[in-house]
């Protein structure tokens, strides 16, 4: 899976929803497009989410969908982008993407970020006169570190790259272009014939993976970074943490030396694709048993259990979109209603409103 020449694609090939919002307007994923002069593709001005909807027994079911919602506002506060999304509407949007997509599960990417004004257009790096759009699409996707790593872990380095300093570019935001720190992390493990990479902050001590929070378990206690290591606030690491409290394990945030990874008694990662991935060896060093310790397993299997509705969850962390308002509603631009589409995704697995990417764009 993870080729040295770092070209094999990390997620299996997904399934797209062909519906988009956009602006508070549905259109067709094939018209989801910018202009290549957009301000975002020059100066990286984007914030964006990553969501995931669950299957459930009650069908589909958004994890943590007003907290991701609440973030992606945070985030695009902290940038100065002044638009007129409130949290319900975002959070609406989406839910009524996973009914028109008919998907048992997927992937949200909800994004806000500069374009170009083609009848006046500015092509400066000050970002106000460029006008903003925001887009929510989805698409069915795996394991983000692949399948066998949720139970076997994965072998990860530390990087030559720090992460972010907490004034140059605020980790606390989740903006396209700290991507680019973490595209230099990931890049370097990958060629390096690992999983992933894990940054350390400017101080030296332990942030986060290119995509992942991580957590240190020692002496039967879990100890994860400061928000002060510029970490992104991950929702899953906030999850992980009440998690860890419900099932009475103690859990603390708190600075983490790099040598602390290599006699940690276990290691794992959280994030929303990686969700709970254990980690079996650092620059070579086999943490533990090199296997998922047990601490982990008790961890990953509540959130795995949550995720799939079938334990309680501390908080109220599932959108089930089949038994929200808007199922029962009509979906005005298709001709299509939500409950049509519902009981075609029901049937099928799949809707007429999901494509292949395969069928769609030739392979990369
Ligand atoms: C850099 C970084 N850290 C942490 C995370 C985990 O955050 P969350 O659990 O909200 O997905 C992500 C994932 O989006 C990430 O990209």
């Amino acid at each position: 899976m993870f080729t040295k020449d770092g070209k094999a694609k990390d997620i299996k090939t997904p399934r797209i929803v062909q519906d988009v919002w956009h602006n508070g307007e549905w259109i067709k994923w094939n018209d989801a497009r910018v202009h290549v002069m957009s301000h975002v593709l020059h100066y990286g001005s984007s914030v964006f989410e990553g969501i995931r909807c669950y299957k459930t027994k009650r069908g589909p079911a958004i994890f943590r969908l007003k907290e991701h919602m609440q973030r992606f506002l945070n985030s695009a506060k902290i940038y100065r982008m002044e638009h007129e999304w409130t949290r319900d509407v975002l959070c609406e949007a989406a839910i009524e993407l996973v009914l028109r997509g008919g998907l048992e599960q997927c992937y949200i990417r909800p994004i806000l970020f500069r374009s170009l004004d083609e009848d006046r257009p500015a092509f400066g790096v000050n970002p106000f006169p460029n006008p903003l759009a925001c887009y929510i699409g989805a698409w069915d996707w795996g394991k983000y570190l692949g399948e066998e790593a949720i139970e076997q872990g994965v072998d990860v380095c530390v990087s030559t790259w720090n992460r972010l300093t907490p004034n140059s570019m605020p980790a606390m935001a989740k903006s396209g272009a700290n991507y680019m720190n973490s595209q230099l992390i990931k890049m370097e493990a990958l060629l390096n014939g690992y999983a992933e990479g894990i940054a350390l902050d400017d101080r030296g001590l332990v942030s986060e993976g290119s995509g992942e929070n991580i957590f240190v378990v020692q002496d039967g206690r879990v100890v994860t970074p400061q928000l002060s290591s510029s970490i992104l606030p991950g929702i899953t690491r906030d999850s992980v943490i009440q998690i860890c409290r419900s099932l009475e394990i103690p859990i603390v945030e708190n600075n983490i030396q790099r040598a602390a990874l290599y006699i940690a008694d276990e290691l794992f990662f959280s994030g929303t694709a990686a969700e709970i991935t254990p980690i079996r060896s650092v620059d070579k060093i086999t943490i533990g048993t090199g296997k998922r310790g047990e601490i982990t397993r008790r961890i990953q299997e509540a959130f795995f259990q949550i995720t799939s509705g079938e334990r309680q969850a501390p908080g109220e962390w599932l959108t089930y979109v089949n038994e929200h308002k808007s199922a029962q509603a009509p979906v005005n631009n298709n001709g299509h209603d939500a409950t049509q589409l519902k009981a075609s995704g029901a049937s099928s697995g799949i809707s007429e409103s999901v494509i292949d990417y395969q069928t769609a764009v030739r392979e990369n």
